[in-house]
């Protein structure tokens, strides 16, 4: 999703996002990248390069930069493949139906592959193993764009009239969470039909367990769950990461735009208000679905907004809310063991002025066992990050009866402080950031990468509103492009990252934005084209070589002429550091999720989330019908598998 969304102004057609049905990119690149239907679901759509840039600035890439450009479909690097694998309605479980656009069905769904895929993990099999050809494909469902999946819709959820109880069953089965077996034979991935491990978690149908200081507090009690310790479904799965003994957490982001009801009314309301609950996102469920009615049941939202852990290599698991990790509009969760064994999870609170956390195991990992690690992140210090105009970040424990965490404060348990994180970080002065999406360990060098997607409402550094304005780790006013930040953890003797210590350093990686637009304000390396520049930059994942590989969700909001959101590589070291170039562009009106890697770096999958959203796209008149192409069938958020031509490494 590309904004925060307490505020309904942020959410819908009327949000600054949507786009409009410009035509620059046709005009500046011919009506020749327009491309039929065929073409574009076999993949092999590679812009022609002629007008690409030559490689510049000492980059180790050494792939010819796709185009900026915005059409109706996608576009990779020349000499690669990009193969569409699954697409939204595709099959996952067993005796799935065929997906059938015009007669949508909840029980159909819910064994199909969700909407607006996001977060991709790629899981080998056999479990433990480094298979780069045979594995378990794990995806988020974040949300959804009903204006695209029901015929007859003009907006969002069909503005005043909302969703029949029929179609708010298609909309919870869409989301949640999908594991799909993969296998690759003659150079080509496919799903593997039938399989015993494919599985789909949906928003309504899936039940959960809470684990953790919250499971079982009366602030999580409902009329269907007296004992607070099991919640039917998770919602929008935003970003997410891969623990060490082969399980996956998803982030439950946006989680405050499912509810009707007045929050005032309720004994949570001063809870509820600082995390934005009201009724913007799928507001019909609640005529529907008492539980989504906060004035019925003022506690449900405090049952979202965790972090999932599922083990997809046993399909009969119960997924878990692990609750030790606190609160938030989680944009995911990525793991990484410190020197001393312990496992250190960081996650961003992905809204305007909302911090950075880590979560630090308080057991050890154990490789040689993996059921000990089963409940490690049950037990362990969350802390806050205060990131200090001299470079140094400051991690603050959110542990009760500390500092300002204690009953004068409100907070009578650690338990309440993990359910109202955001209040116990104001408390401690952690530092508001400008939107943090993905914070992720580069595992070759250790150090953490912390992706500002922007924050337009981020004042000059002389206001006196000290929260909101300008400042060391957050430098522009009015940052409407975003930014990249680097953590960087002292190293033990052995000269491994303590991802344990109590202070890091940081430094900026890169400012984003258009350097050829005057006052920018945009930090490169040297010898970014005019293709390599990126904006809004959201989730990040490694190669094998540790280069940095960034999606976008926001290119067009910079003004005209509109460009596609896609993925953009650069170094992380050396001459190359920080020269950004474009590798793939999304169709119109996709944000780029995923993406992620097989472990050779040979394979690595995106996620084109939300194809065709757009200012008056809707199911009937659609802006692109991505990727099918075909009459009558609406856009299809879908993965899709990049492979270079002779099958080498990605970006080599
Ligand atoms: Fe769901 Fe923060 O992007
Ligand atoms: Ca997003
Ligand atoms: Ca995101």
């Amino acid at each position: 999703m590309n904004d925060d969304s307490s505020e309904p102004e942020d959410f819908g057609i009327d949000r600054p996002r949507a786009r409009e049905f410009d035509d620059v990119a046709a005009k500046r690149f011919g009506r020749r990248f327009l491309l039929g239907a065929g073409a574009a679901f076999a993949g092999n759509v590679a812009l022609d390069s002629a007008e690409a840039a030559p490689r510049k600035g000492g980059s180790t890439l050494a792939f010819r930069e796709v185009p900026q450009v915005l059409d109706e479909t996608h576009h990779v690097a020349s000499g690669y493949r990009a193969d569409v694998l699954v697409r939204w309605g595709d099959a996952v479980e067993k005796a799935a139906p065929a997906f059938d656009p015009a007669r949508l069905d909840g029980a159909a769904q819910a064994k199909q592959f969700g909407y607006n895929c996001d977060f991709v993990a790629f899981m080998p099999l056999p479990r433990g193993s480094r298979s780069s050809s045979h594995g378990l494909l794990c995806v988020n469902h974040e949300y959804t764009n009903t204006e695209l999946m029901f015929a007859g819709f003009k907006e969002p959820n069909n503005g005043a009239t909302g969703l029949t109880r029929a179609q708010a069953d298609v909309d919870q089965a869409a989301h949640g969470l999908s594991v799909v077996e993969i296998r690759k034979s003659g150079g080509r991935w496919r799903v593997v039909a039938d399989s015993a491990l494919s599985r789909r978690f949906t928003g309504g149908g899936t039940n959960f367990r809470l684990s953790g200081p919250v499971a079982g507090h009366a602030r999580l009690e409902t009329t269907a769950d007296p004992s607070g310790t099991r919640v039917i479904g998770t919602l929008n799965n935003c970003a997410g990461g891969v623990t060490p003994w082969g399980t996956v957490l998803s982030g439950e982001e946006n989680f405050n735009g499912y509810f009707i009801g007045d929050a005032n009314k309720t004994p949570e309301a001063a809870n509820h208000k600082r995390y934005g609950v009201s009724p913007w996102q799928n507001a019909s469920w609640g005529r529907h679905f008492p539980r989504f009615d906060v004035e019925k049941e003022p506690n449900e939202p405090n049952r979202f907004g965790w972090i999932v852990e599922y083990d997809p290599y046993d399909p009969k698991s119960t997924p878990v809310k692990r609750t030790a990790l606190g609160r938030f509009k989680h944009e995911g969760a990525t793991c990484v063991v410190s020197a001393d064994g312990r496992v250190a999870v960081y996650s961003g609170d992905d809204e305007r002025f909302e911090y950075v956390y880590r979560f630090l195991t308080k057991g050890k990992y154990d490789p040689a066992n993996r059921a000990k690690n089963r409940d490690l992140l049950d037990e362990g210090i969350l802390s806050v990050a205060r990131f200090d105009d001299d470079g140094t970040v400051v991690w603050l424990p959110l542990v009760f009866g500390q500092g300002p965490l204690t009953p004068a404060n409100g907070f009578n348990s650690q338990a309440e402080i993990l359910i109202e994180a955001r209040r116990a970080g104001d408390l401690l002065g952690a530092t508001p950031m400008d939107r943090p999406e993905d914070v992720e360990p580069n595992p070759l060098t250790g150090r953490v990468y912390v992706v500002m997607t922007y924050n337009d409402r981020r004042k000059a550094a002389g206001d006196p509103d000290a929260r909101q304005r300008a400042h060391g780790a957050n430098p522009r006013a009015g940052n409407r492009t975003g930014h990249i930040v680097e953590m960087i953890p002292p190293v033990s003797r052995a000269s491994r990252p303590m991802h344990d210590a109590d202070r890091f350093r940081w430094e900026i990686f890169l400012q984003a934005g258009n350097p050829a637009e005057a006052d920018s304000g945009t930090q490169y390396g040297p010898g970014v084209t005019a293709d390599g520049w990126l904006a809004a930059p959201d989730n990040i994942a490694f190669d094998p070589r540790g280069r940095i590989w960034i999606a976008t969700d926001g290119m067009p909001t910079q003004g005209k002429p509109s460009f596609a959101d896609g993925i953009w590589a650069a170094d992380t070291a050396g001459p190359g550091r920080a020269v950004t170039k474009r590798f793939f562009a999304t169709p119109r009106g996709a944000e780029m999720c995923g993406p992620a890697f097989t472990p050779d770096g040979r394979t690595l999958f995106v996620a084109v989330q939300h194809p065709g959203e757009e200012r008056g796209s809707t199911y009937d008149t659609p802006s692109t019908r991505w990727p099918d192409f075909a009459p009558g069938v609406p856009p299809r958020p879908s993965v899709v598998a990049i492979t270079e031509a002779g099958g080498g490494e990605i970006g080599s």
